[in-house]
């Protein structure tokens, strides 16, 4: 009967504090850039976004209690970055972990039947190749940590990290070759920067399949511009700019010509590969065994025809470009996905052309597509435009997309998809629509700074998940005390709070052991972050549970000793406790 009570008082009757800052439906005032860059927090050093919605229909999105948005952020130029969870409901923060110096495509993944956390991490220069894939369980302790290995000279770069049927997982790697690329007007003696990948097994680490592009495909397809880049197989950066002549050439790098730039994989339970070679402008199907394409959608060695019949179900008029660009109009691509077992159903994220604008009115602006593949008669190899979703701002994204079905199919025995989520790139901004082309969701992370190759004041993720996930933290909740009756309380990671309730005692013993139904006062979880007040008649020692939606403490602060410590001696300007650095937490956990 009491838990009842308590049950029902978490649903509705607690007041509750807002000390984050909310979600925010101004596209004027946010964008005009007079918003906080972010938002902080009293108990953690995290910095997390301020969103601002432009369409939000609730009634149409699809979305549960354990749905969450996760964002991979690098703030300060990747001097703190890292995997972010937000609640989807109300988009506010679950999980940072922001301790990486450059992190990349964090969502959850499936490996034994168990759920977890996947990202890349590592140094952000391609030329630098060392990066790592990591594995955390729902308790956020390190499960797997994997590169590449041999035959490769080179760890695995920030492109991918695709976990396959077979638990294996699938991981990019850049690396240099020599190269004659006269015939594209670099060198006899130059340097390719091939792009490979590798199939590990997460059980041993071993090597189950290598393959580089240059074994099957020629440097000539691309589309990359050798002549705008200066010096022997000199790196260029995606957006046309820049280049490093002073880098120290070496093949265990992969500083050369970047003919190709495969950026993400899939393998099919045919046993093959589908790979975007961005460069290309291409998605090749490769065969597992031998590694021969068996078929190129777009690009140079195109396969298909086209057959997006009339009328093209475009947003815009001019959404289709000119002849012959519906479904082959695709260019410089991300994220491209089979979603159905009979693998007829394809989705990108065509960034189209390499510059970064809103109010794209044109034909040439980015958008997330929805293809149909008819590879039956190998004579006659076909495709179609499903639908193309382009943004309501005009995003133009010179890097960077993703593109998935809603819900997060678990089940790919339907061809049915229902909804998309498409993550713009570069640009901070993320759109749900319905099959039908409706917009029912625009959500931005920064302002858009259209000139920018990098996103919104730095920030930017290069994809935008939507998945279902719980998370239980093997570390207590924080709290923090100004000493004169407010605490702040937040759990990082935590996806089942719903309550916090706040015992009182006389002393410190007195709160070892607490009578869960009998807290000083309960209040409801608001936002990230829950600011308390405590009354007068509060006893010199607190501390606060977690209720999760059953009443039930799933975890418990520190006790506090109010109104003692002088408020010059915390770190935050309040006395904060149990902030454990990730960095520790590492340790602890590995
Ligand atoms: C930003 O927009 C808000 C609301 O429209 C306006 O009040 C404010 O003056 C603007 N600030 C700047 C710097 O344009
Ligand atoms: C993964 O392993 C590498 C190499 O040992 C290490 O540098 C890196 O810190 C590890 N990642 C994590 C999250 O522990
Ligand atoms: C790694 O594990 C897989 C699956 O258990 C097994 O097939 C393979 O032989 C193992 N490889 C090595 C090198 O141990
Ligand atoms: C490549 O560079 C040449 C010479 O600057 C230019 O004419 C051409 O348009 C460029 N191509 C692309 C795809 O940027
Ligand atoms: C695809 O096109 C290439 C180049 O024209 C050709 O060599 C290859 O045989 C074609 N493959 C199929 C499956 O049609
Ligand atoms: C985009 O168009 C809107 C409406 O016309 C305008 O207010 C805004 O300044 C434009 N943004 C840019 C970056 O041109
Ligand atoms: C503590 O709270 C009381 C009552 O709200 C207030 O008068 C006092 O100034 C506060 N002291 C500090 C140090 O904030
Ligand atoms: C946040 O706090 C942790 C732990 O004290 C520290 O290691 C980290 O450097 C801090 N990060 C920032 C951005 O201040």
């Amino acid at each position: 009967m009491r838990k009842w009570l308590l049950t029902a008082a978490v649903a509705a009757l607690f007041p509750s504090a807002l000390a984050d800052y909310g979600i925010l439906n101004d596209f004027t005032t946010y964008q005009n850039g007079t918003m906080p860059d972010g938002q902080t927090y009293i108990t953690t050093n995290i910095t997390s976004p301020v969103f601002n919605y432009n369409t939000w229909r609730e009634d149409l999105c699809i979305s549960d209690a354990s749905s969450h948005i996760l964002l991979t952020l690098n703030y300060n130029n990747g001097a703190s970055a890292g995997p972010y969870i937000f609640r989807d409901d109300d988009l506010s923060l679950v999980y940072a972990n922001p301790s990486f110096n450059y992190a990349i495509n964090a969502r959850i993944q499936t490996v034994a039947g168990e759920l977890y956390l996947t990202f890349w991490h590592g140094a952000q220069n391609r030329g630098d190749s060392q990066g790592y894939c990591v594995f955390y369980d729902t308790h956020y302790r390190l499960r797997w940590n994997v590169t590449t290995g041999p035959p490769l000279a080179v760890g695995a770069d920030m492109h991918e990290c695709e976990v396959t049927a077979d638990d294996t997982v699938l991981l990019t790697a850049y690396q240099d070759r020599a190269f004659d690329l006269s015939s594209i007007g670099g060198r006899e003696d130059d340097i390719l920067a091939d792009s490979c990948f590798q199939e590990v097994d997460l059980r041993n680490g071993s090597v189950v399949f290598t393959w580089c592009a240059s074994d099957h495909l020629s440097p000539d397809l691309t589309f990359w511009n050798y002549t705008m880049s200066s010096g022997r197989g000199r790196q260029q950066n995606q957006d046309g700019s820049g280049g490093d002549t002073s880098r120290k050439r070496a093949y265990a790098t992969s500083s050369g010509f970047d003919a190709y730039h495969v950026n993400s994989l899939q393998k099919t339970h045919e046993g093959n590969y589908l790979i975007s070679l961005r460069n290309l402008n291409s998605i090749v199907y490769v065969d597992g065994k031998s590694g021969m394409p068996i078929w190129n959608l777009n690009g140079k060695l195109n396969n298909f025809t086209d057959v997006t019949p009339p009328p093209y179900l475009a947003q815009s008029p001019e959404d289709e470009g000119p002849e012959g660009a519906m479904a082959l109009g695709f260019a410089w691509q991300h994220d491209v996905r089979f979603w159905d077992d009979g693998l007829t159903q394809i989705t990108l994220f065509d960034n189209h052309k390499l510059s970064t604008s809103v109010n794209c009115t044109d034909s040439h602006c980015s958008r997330g597509l929805h293809l149909r593949t008819d590879t039956g008669d190998p004579d006659n190899l076909l495709v179609q435009v499903l639908r193309s979703y382009r943004s309501s701002q005009g995003l133009k994204s010179v890097v960077f997309g993703s593109m998935h079905p809603l819900p997060y199919p678990s089940d790919t025995s339907s061809s049915d998809l229902d909804a998309f989520l498409i993550g713009w790139g570069v640009n901070a901004e993320f759109s749900e629509y319905t099959s039908e082309g409706e917009l029912i969701r625009d959500v931005q992370y920064s302002p858009l700074y259209p000139g920018h190759s990098v996103g919104g004041r730095g920030v930017q993720s290069s994809r935008v998940y939507k998945q279902s996930w719980h998370g239980y933290p093997t570390w207590p909740p924080t709290i923090a005390s100004n000493g004169n009756g407010t605490l702040w309380v937040s759990w990082n990671g935590a996806t089942e709070v719903h309550a916090w309730a706040v015992y009182d005692g006389d002393d410190k013993a007195s709160l070892t052991v607490v009578d869960p139904f009998t807290p000083y006062l309960t209040m409801k979880r608001a936002g990230f972050e829950t600011k308390i007040e405590l009354g007068k008649d509060v006893r010199s020692f607190v501390k606060v549970g977690a209720l999760d939606d059953q009443g039930r403490i799933t975890g418990a602060t520190e006790v506090v000793k109010l109104g003692y410590r002088p408020l010059s001696q915390s770190r935050f300007g309040y006395y904060v406790q149990n902030v454990i650095s990730f960095i520790e937490l590492s340790k602890l956990l590995v």
